[in-house]
């Protein structure tokens, strides 16, 4: 039997887990009346005390206490309370991650600490298709002759490029930023660590929208973003994680005053701080941890397992969906169809992605493309509803139908 809306809307009155849905999704900001928001995967949606956590910080603490604020505040802590609040999404022990700089930077410093750990060993493995700053942070780094880079295709091709006994780091998205595609984590960190390497994983297109087990699947580093689905807002910084067993290896590549084992003591030499605190390189981004701790706020209070079923009952919704009712249209499922193999997007595959993308926002969809043909719907767990997809659906429907999306005003490309 095909999905009906009176389907959607039962899905949607359910709370299978300890998280009520509809409640969380109105602490939120719904954005423009109209509109339906489709674009996680890129920024994510503002929790609605975001606004008044930016103001007090800006009156009680800039315009006010200043230079004291840092006390009375606790700013310096942020980094550290940031990455505690959202630690049991991605299965990290509370101590282990850091909110700080952005993802490449992150990316850079846990590169050049893995390196450092593994030395003499040299060689970072990348996928060719991995999201471009990742690479080109390796390729930097590689330049520099700090490294050697051994590019696989998928990871099926990881056994032999671990083979030679010479890989230092093995850089990996969780989530592809395309397709969607979800590695299985504790399965190549068992050939990673079997070949004495180190892992390090992206978490941008899974962190805040599926559960991840980064202790459990014995990941070694991590990164994600923080303005995507964990809703840290417009150029949120990002995170980091380490695994306990190499906080204290190494040196971190960039050795800053907020990395100091002990900051204002204003020592002439340095020396690293305990764990992750030494991958603090300077002054927090007070003004962005004040968006960010709305979130992470909320975050406390949500279950990754919920989180995790809650996704996979919108994203397979989304997916019957598109297969009963967009089945005229040369439209491909670029995702995989089983969600743990799955991120935090589904992705569909259509030669006028771009324009079809551009199509649907001017409609109040808002989707976006990438290069070459990929159509992604990022959902967010905690906003987004059955309901609305089945709306999203007819919308893209009618477009496919009138074929208005040929349009020479979609011709343009969009960010
Ligand atoms: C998978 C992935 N990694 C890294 C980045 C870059 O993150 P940042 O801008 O925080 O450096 C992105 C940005 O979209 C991304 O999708």
């Amino acid at each position: 039997m095909p999905l009906t809306l009176a389907d959607c809307m039962r899905l949607d009155a359910q709370d299978p887990g300890h998280t009520h849905w509809a409640q969380m999704g109105d602490r939120f900001d719904p954005g423009t009346p109209g509109t339906l928001y489709f674009d996680a995967n890129s920024i994510g949606p503002m929790p609605r005390t975001a606004p008044l956590k930016m103001q007090t910080v800006l009156q009680e603490g800039w315009a006010k206490a200043r230079r004291r604020s840092w006390n009375e505040h606790d700013w310096l802590a942020q980094p550290r309370s940031l990455g505690a609040s959202i630690a049991h999404l991605i299965g990290a022990g509370s101590n282990d991650v850091r909110v700080t700089d952005t993802t490449s930077i992150n990316q850079y410093k846990l590169l050049r600490y893995a390196l450092s750990v593994a030395a003499p060993r040299r060689v970072i493995v990348l996928e060719h298709h991995v999201f471009p700053s990742n690479r080109y942070v390796a390729e930097a780094i590689a330049r520099d002759h700090l490294a050697e880079l051994r590019f696989i295709d998928d990871a099926s091709q990881l056994s032999a490029a671990l083979a030679p006994k010479d890989v230092a780091v093995v850089a990996l998205s969780h989530v592809d930023y395309r397709s969607s595609t979800r590695l299985d984590m504790a399965e190549l960190n068992r050939s990673i660590r079997a070949a004495g390497a180190m892992s390090l994983w992206d978490l941008s297109h899974s962190a805040g929208a599926v559960a991840i087990a980064l202790r459990q699947s014995d990941a070694d580093l991590a990164v994600g973003c923080g303005y995507k689905y964990l809703c840290g807002g417009p150029g949120a910084p990002a995170f980091l994680y380490i695994h306990p067993r190499w906080a204290d290896a190494a040196w971190p590549a960039i050795a800053g005053w907020m990395g100091h084992a002990d900051t204002f003591a204003f020592e002439p030499t340095y020396q690293p701080g305990t764990g992750a605190d030494r991958f603090l390189v300077g002054t927090p981004s007070v003004l962005a941890n004040a968006a960010f701790s709305a979130a992470a706020q909320l975050w406390e209070e949500v279950d990754p397992v919920d989180l995790d079923q809650r996704h996979s009952s919108l994203t397979d919704t989304l997916i019957q969906l598109f297969d009963e009712q967009c089945a005229a249209w040369p439209l491909r499922l670029l995702s995989p169809r089983n969600h743990v193999q799955r991120g935090g997007h589904v992705a569909l595959q259509f030669e006028g992605a771009s324009a079809l993308a551009q199509a649907l926002v001017e409609q109040g969809v808002i989707v976006s493309s990438r290069k070459p043909d990929a159509l992604r719907w990022g959902i967010h767990p905690l906003t987004t509803s059955h309901q609305q997809l089945w709306s999203a659906v007819q919308v893209l429907r009618q477009l496919l139908t009138s074929g208005s999306w040929q349009d020479a005003r979609f011709e343009r490309p969009m960010v």
